[in-house]
C-alpha cells in the first residue's frame, strides 16, 4: 500500500491592491507642473518600465556610489542593527520593488511578518511567491499603494509596533520639510515601533555630481525618458533630442537638482486636459530654458539626527561607511 502524502497547508503571500493608475490625474499632474513658470515634472514620472530598469543600471555604476555603500552598511553592521532592533518582529518595506534589500537582512532579523508596500503590486506578487519558497513560515503581505504624498496603510496591514524599512535614500526625493511631516506619519503609524532608514550625505561636489551625471550617459538617458513619458502619457510632442541633462549641486539647499535644458527654442504640444474647448495647449521652451526634473537631498548626520527627533523619536543611532558618504539610522519610538 502507498502513503498519500499528507496534505499540509501551504501558507500564501497575501495581495492588497489599493493603488489604480489614474490616467487624467497623471495628465492633470504633469500639464500642471509643464505650464508653471518654472516648468517641473515630478520625480515619481521617471519610472516606466523602461525608466525602472535605466535606474537598476545606474545602482551599477561606479560613479553612483549610494547604492553599493549602502548595501555594505548592512553587511558590516546587520548583527548590530539586529542587536539593537531585536528579532521575530513585523517588517514593513517601503518600495520594496523586488524586495532583495529586506531579504537580505531576514537572516539577522529573523521577522515573524513581512509587509512590502510598492505603487506595483504586480511587481510585488511575484517576489512574495519567491520569498514565501523560502521562508515557509513567514508571514508575507503585499500591498499595492502610492505612499508618495502621505503616508496611511489600511488597517489589514496592522504595523503597529513594526519596524519600518525605508532604504535607498529615497527620503532625499522630499524637501526636509516634507521629510519631517513623512517620517512624523510613519511614527503615527508604526505607533511604537521603529524606523530603519538609509539616508545620503554630504560630501564633496565632486564625487555628488558625477554620480548624478555618469560617463556613459544612463542618468541623462534616466532623466530624458521622462519626456519619451510625457509624449505617451500627455500625448505630447516633446523631442527626445532638444533637450540635454543637467545635474548640479545646489549648496545652498544641499540637493543635487535634475533639470532637462533646451538645447533650442522648442514648441511643445499636447491636448488640452480639463476636457476644454480649445483642443490644444502647450508651451515654448526658450533655449537655456530647463524644466526641473528631480531633488536629491543631502544630509548630514546631525541634521538628518534632528530631522528624527523633531519628527517624534526619541532613541536614535546610526551607522556609516568609513567616508562617511551614506548613513542608515535606527530610530526608535
Ligand atoms: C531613488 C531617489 C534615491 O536620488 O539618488 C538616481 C534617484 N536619480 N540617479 C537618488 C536617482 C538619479 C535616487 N533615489
Amino acid at each position: 500500500m502507498t502513503m498519500t502524502p499528507f496534505p499540509v497547508a501551504q501558507k500564501k503571500p497575501q495581495l492588497l491592491r489599493l493603488h489604480h493608475q489614474d490616467d487624467e490625474a497623471s495628465r492633470v499632474e504633469l500639464a500642471t507642473g509643464l505650464l508653471a513658470e518654472v516648468s517641473s515634472i515630478a520625480p515619481k514620472f521617471l519610472y516606466d518600465a523602461l525608466g525602472s530598469r535605466l535606474f537598476a543600471a545606474i545602482t551599477e555604476l561606479p560613479e553612483y556610489y549610494p547604492t553599493r555603500t549602502e548595501a555594505a552598511i548592512f553587511t558590516t553592521h546587520k548583527a548590530a542593527m539586529a542587536a539593537a532592533i531585536g528579532t521575530g518582529r513585523t517588517l514593513v518595506d517601503l518600495g520594496a520593488g523586488n524586495c532583495e534589500k529586506a531579504a537580505n537582512l531576514f537572516d539577522a532579523l529573523m521577522p515573524a511578518r513581512y509587509v512590502a508596500v510598492d505603487i506595483s503590486a504586480d511587481y510585488l506578487s511575484d517576489a512574495l511567491d519567491f520569498l514565501q519558497f523560502r521562508h515557509p513560515a513567514m508571514d508575507l503581505l503585499g500591498i499595492g499603494i502610492d505612499f508618495s504624498t502621505t503616508f496611511t496603510l489600511p488597517p489589514q496591514a496592522d504595523i503597529e509596533d513594526c519596524v519600518v524599512f525605508y532604504p535607498g535614500s529615497s527620503i532625499g526625493n522630499f524637501t526636509p520639510v516634507q521629510a519631517e511631516v513623512f517620517l512624523r506619519q510613519i511614527r503615527a503609524a508604526a505607533k511604537g515601533g521603529g524606523l530603519l532608514i538609509g539616508v545620503d550625505l554630504v560630501k564633496p561636489v565632486s564625487v555628488l555630481e558625477p554620480a548624478y551625471d555618469d560617463a556613459l550617459g544612463v542618468t541623462a538617458a534616466f532623466n530624458r525618458n521622462m519626456l519619451t513619458i510625457s509624449n505617451r502619457l500627455l500625448d505630447a510632442d516633446f523631442n527626445v533630442s532638444d533637450f540635454r541633462h543637467i545635474a548640479c549641486f545646489n549648496s545652498r539647499e544641499s540637493r543635487i537638482e535634475m533639470h532637462l535644458e533646451a538645447l533650442r527654442e522648442v514648441t511643445v504640444c499636447w491636448p488640452d486636459v480639463n476636457g476644454a474647448s480649445t483642443g490644444k495647449s502647450g508651451r515654448v521652451f526658450h533655449a537655456g530654458e530647463r524644466i526641473h526634473t528631480e531633488n536629491s537631498y543631502k544630509y548630514t548626520l546631525d541634521h538628518f539626527a534632528t530631522l528624527l527627533h523633531v519628527a517624534g523619536y526619541t532613541k536614535i543611532r546610526y551607522w556609516t561607511d568609513p567616508n562617511d558618504w551614506f548613513a542608515v539610522f535606527w530610530a526608535d519610538h
